[in-house]
């Protein structure tokens, strides 16, 4: 079938103007943490919790923080999860009182572990990193073709498009890579999709995530709080 071209005059529009609405700001801190790496790497790579088939999958229904008085890094730790957090609620625009709920937990992944595609259930979230191999790719990538994507790179920390089914319409397919060292701590929100490729290198890598939920202190009068069971 013969194809018609459209009339090669073009119809004169203004330029318009562009809103960016709805960035997704993800947060990156270089911390220089050797102390309290080799003190968290000791602790995760001799507890024998650590050491059991099933603690990948029991990783995000334990509390790291019991650790605590045994493992004073975790305190350290904890600290510079909180003083990142604080930097991110201001930079996004959260401010005043708030209860908080917070959970660390550990991702110690042996050669070969992955992390299947997955969001948090929380408000905010962040991850530590004790113990990475060595990689010679940058912090972070975000300007990859859609080819990219699908090039099998080792120990990447994949950020996909939170909007609705963007990956799957054509024009729209963005992801970020992040290729953590030890010392990265980062944060997201937590309905932000991610995964993690596996990893070659014969010794575990090392990372602590943690999930922030926070409830505003100052709420208005007319909205009633209480206990409910079902
Ligand atoms: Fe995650």
């Amino acid at each position: 079938m013969e194809k018609q071209t459209f009339e090669p005059n073009e119809t004169a529009v203004p330029e318009g103007t562009t809103y960016q609405l709805f960035p997704t700001p993800v947060k990156l801190f270089e911390l220089e943490e050797a102390q309290m790496n080799a003190e968290l790497a000791a602790f995760f790579n001799n507890h024998e919790h650590f050491s059991r088939s099933d603690q990948a999958q029991m990783s995000d229904v334990t509390t790291l923080m019991e650790h605590a008085p045994q493992v004073p890094a975790l305190y350290r730790l904890e600290g510079l999860f909180l003083g990142g957090l604080k930097r991110y609620c201001r930079e996004i625009g959260w401010q005043g009182e708030f209860d908080l709920a917070m959970q660390m937990f550990p991702n110690v992944a042996p050669q070969g572990h992955y992390v299947p595609s997955h969001n948090h259930v929380s408000h905010i979230s962040a991850v530590y990193y004790v113990h990475t191999r060595p990689s010679d790719r940058p912090l972070l990538v975000s300007d990859e073709s859609v080819q990219d994507y699908w090039r099998p790179d080792e120990g990447a920390l994949i950020l996909h498009d939170p909007r609705f089914n963007a990956s799957l319409q054509g024009g729209w397919q963005y992801h970020a890579k992040v290729f953590p060292r030890p010392g990265l701590m980062l944060f997201f929100p937590s309905f932000l999709w991610h995964e993690v490729t596996p990893h070659g290198a014969p010794e575990p890598r090392l990372s602590v995530a943690a999930n922030f939920s926070l409830a505003y202190r100052d709420i208005p009068a007319y909205e009633r709080h209480k206990l409910f069971s079902c």
